[in-house]
């Protein structure tokens, strides 16, 4: 069909995913469940239905405790060699590539069905840094998403750095010759692209620059401050022989409060392990709650509410004090965490963050004060943390909030059309 673009422009986002294309240079947001446009970017592998459940469905399954497996933040896995391990999965050995590709095959046969149009090539977000502290695995991450894509039946797929979507998206928002900063704070990482409206000839991106830092870390930090001290971190363990102690080992607390490795701790050698910490424990009823979380494989519905009391302690028109629930690990068991806590266990990484920004902006010689509007998207910047810290780097300029889950996807959508050559 003229006008229409066969490319589809995929977000594939460490917490939710969604796609778009273009009709006539219009960007076209596909519908991936009933009325929502994104997707959260999770599966549960159903043992009883011997079937994949993705999205809402898959986090209804787990918390519903139906029988199966659960994994989120998979895009957090790309380019560790974890990609290439593989398990049984309801009766299949599957390595990660192939779960992924599992995901993006979904999205693609969703947007086919919701438009019947078939999508054989994609334009993929990628974050600007999938690890920003080591490049081989930089470089990994994007050939294992390059491998999903093809495994998911796309012929060809060409990536474009996720903040530039979002630039594009946002190109209205500012007036010739403006500066505009994109503040891309998702789930995994955190994106910045600058950019300069240039009136009729559309938008000159001057740089980009991120980081291996987003709302998934943060919760990962709030999980290890306020609740796995309940579940014995940092708790003494009695030795076998003589009366002396030692501290819990870390390893398995960082692995429960580090959503996509929750998955890999359920296995008979770890609950073996923790079962003989319990043993001899000084604080046995600590340690025995972590056993429970092995035994019950309660470590997502533990990350789900601390994600949840996250989002609550940053709401400030929130009327109840805000804490985190863990009633599901034993009833009325409640972890207080007023806005002030949360700010103080999460400030450094906000202030982390921000520093990427000024970074950028210097590299560009350019100044602070030079950046006209912020243009804040990504579901974790609406932290009031990364708010004050991105504020203090650039106090002159103006806030604009665009749309949080979906300004990379239109992006995508936008620029859909002309990623590929006519043939
Ligand atoms: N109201 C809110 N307040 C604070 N954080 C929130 C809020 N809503 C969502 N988040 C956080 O935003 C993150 C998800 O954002 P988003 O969907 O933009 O990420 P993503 O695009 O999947 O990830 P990435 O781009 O890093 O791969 C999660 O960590 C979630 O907890
Ligand atoms: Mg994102």
């Amino acid at each position: 069909m003229a006008g229409v673009s066969s490319t589809l422009g995929i977000d594939f986002g460490t917490s939710n995913s969604a796609v778009g294309y273009a009709i006539n240079g219009v960007p076209h947001l596909i519908d991936v469940e009933a009325g929502e446009n994104t997707l959260p970017t999770a599966l549960f592998f159903d043992a009883e239905e011997k079937r994949i459940i993705y999205g809402r469905g898959a986090q209804r399954s787990l918390i519903g405790g139906d029988e199966g497996r659960y994994m989120r933040a998979l895009k957090s896995l790309l380019g560790t060699s974890l990609m290439r391990e593989s398990r049984m999965l309801l009766g299949k050995r599957m390595d990660f590539i192939a779960i992924v590709a599992s995901f993006l095959a979904e999205l693609k046969n969703r947007a086919e069905t919701a438009t019947g149009q078939t999508f054989d090539r994609a334009l993929s977000g990628r974050p600007v840094m999938f690890h920003s502290a080591d490049a081989a695995r930089n470089a990994q991450a994007l050939t294992d998403l390059t491998e999903c894509y093809h495994l998911a039946g796309f012929k060809d797929v060409r990536f474009m750095p996720e903040p530039e979507a979002a630039a594009l998206a946002n190109r209205a928002v500012l007036a010739p010759g403006d500066l505009g900063l994109i503040v891309d704070i998702g789930g995994g990482t955190s994106d910045f692209t600058l950019f300069r409206q240039q009136g009729d000839a559309g938008i000159d991106i001057l740089a980009s620059k991120g980081l291996r830092l987003g709302g998934t870390d943060f919760d990962r930090e709030l999980s290890l401050h306020h609740v796995m001290p309940h579940l014995g971190m940092g708790s003494q363990i009695k030795h076998v022989f003589g009366s002396e102690t030692h501290a819990a080992p870390h390893a398995v607390f960082t692995d429960l409060a580090t959503w996509q490795k929750i998955p890999f701790l359920y296995t008979r050698e770890q609950r073996r392990a923790v079962d003989d910490l319990a043993k001899y424990a000084v604080e046995p009823d600590l340690l025995n709650r972590l056993v429970k979380v092995l035994e019950d494989e309660l470590g997502h519905d533990i990350a789900f509410a601390v994600e949840a009391g996250k989002i609550a302690a940053n709401d400030t028109g929130a009327t109840a004090p805000p804490e985190i629930k863990l009633d599901i690990l034993e009833r009325g068991l409640r972890v207080p965490l007023p806005a002030a806590m949360m700010a103080a266990t999460l400030n450094e990484m906000a202030n982390s963050i921000a520093q990427v920004a000024t970074d950028l902006v210097a590299q560009a010689d350019l100044m602070p004060a030079d950046v006209n509007k912020l243009i804040f998207v990504g579901g974790s910047s609406l932290m009031g943390v990364i708010d004050m810290a991105m504020r203090r780097a650039f106090p002159q300029a103006e806030l604009h909030r665009g749309a949080a889950m979906t300004a990379i996807v239109d992006g995508l959508a936008i620029a859909a059309s002309d990623a590929f050559p006519a043939d």
